[in-house]
């Protein structure tokens, strides 16, 4: 049972990872709202530091409101162009929690171009990003922090990393248990975190971190981690965090209902028309259809009869439908991360 083994009570900060393409505006307040009392930080997606520091409009969009708590992340070759947006962002949205450096992002366009991680191969460098980024963010009560893989194949670097953060007073490491080379696939290594030591800096895990029993393996395994980063679990699953946070507490996740579920689903693209037009939402949400469908019979021909619609009001009316349809079938099959 879920509150026998989970009796150690220590607190995890739960975070919304940063994804490019995802983590825009409106599924951060997706998130925030079904995860009211649970989540501690949201990332925006990596946000070219070049592009803030020459105040170019198209990457200031995706710059948070000016009244929207979450971390920024930020990706660039180089200290000056990552400090200039960083004090730029700083200084002018004075809810941004802090400032999260890329040094993960293994996207061919961006590491060739010594960003994401190519920093993790030129420690040098990303000392002197790290030195220059804690200057602009020394008193100003913000913190900073990282987000890296273990490394490249063959060249696997991530304790020097974590220990260049460390004793250069980064305040957290986003560490995801893959390598480069791995990009997504393949399982992501928990056993690298038994070298793990730190003496400031706290350590947060990212990979795999799909459902109650992923969450309860991460918060066993080691002592080192404090805080527990949810990406593509969220998808078609917002809910995850707060499912965590019971987990976490020693209680069983809440089931979400179908009507829960239903509300969700409009919510999400109410959000998004916000900030897109009809068209682009609906590219947007097709991202999600087969995490929303996830579980369900035949969900092969179903699926594809949704991603099909091209209008966004069809679309969703049909998977709604086809949600429904299921649920009537075997109620509580859809449910939450369990
Ligand atoms: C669509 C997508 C976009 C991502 N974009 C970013 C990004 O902008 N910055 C970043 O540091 N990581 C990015 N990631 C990596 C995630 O933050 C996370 O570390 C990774 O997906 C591993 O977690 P998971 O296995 O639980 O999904 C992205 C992942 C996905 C799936």
């Amino acid at each position: 049972m879920i509150g026998e083994k989970m009796n150690k009570k220590k607190e995890f900060k739960l975070v919304l990872a940063p994804m490019a393409g995802v983590t825009n505006r409106a599924y951060r307040q997706l998130i925030r709202e079904t995860n009211f009392e649970a989540v501690d930080i949201i990332f925006t997606e990596m946000i070219n530091a070049t592009g803030i520091s020459r105040l170019d409009n198209g990457t200031l969009n995706l710059l948070p409101d000016w009244d929207e708590s979450c971390f920024v992340q930020i990706y660039g070759n180089n200290a000056l162009d990552l400090s200039r947006a960083a004090d730029y962002i700083l200084t002018n949205y004075s809810k941004v929690e802090g400032i999260d450096v890329n040094a993960a992002c293994p996207v061919r366009k961006v590491v060739r171009n010594g960003s994401g991680s190519a920093l993790l191969h030129d420690p040098d460098k990303l000392k002197e990003i790290i030195k220059q980024l804690r200057i602009i963010v020394e008193g100003t009560g913000k913190s900073l922090s990282i987000k890296i893989r273990k490394g490249w194949e063959g060249y696997e670097n991530y304790l020097e990393v974590i220990n260049i953060c460390d004793q250069l007073g980064v305040d957290f490491v986003s560490f995801h248990g893959r390598t480069v080379e791995q990009m997504y696939s393949g399982n992501a290594d928990m056993t690298v975190l038994d070298k793990i030591k730190t003496e400031r800096c706290e350590v947060f895990w990212t990979g795999d971190v799909f459902s109650v029993e992923s969450i309860q393996n991460i918060a066993e395994y080691s002592d080192v981690v404090s805080g527990i980063l949810f990406a593509r679990g969220t998808f078609g699953n917002p809910w995850i965090i707060s499912d965590a946070k019971e987990v976490l507490n020693g209680r069983e996740p809440k089931s979400i209902t179908l009507q829960e579920k239903i509300d969700t689903i409009r919510r999400h693209v109410e959000l998004l028309l916000e900030d897109y037009s009809p068209l682009k939402a609906l590219g947007q949400f097709k991202r999600f259809i087969a995490g929303y469908t996830k579980g369900i019979r035949d969900v092969r021909q179903k699926r594809n009869a949704i991603y099909r619609m091209n209008d966004l009001n069809e679309l969703v009316e049909l998977l709604i439908t086809t949600i429904s349809a299921d649920y009537d079938d075997e109620p509580g099959k859809i449910c939450s991360s369990k």
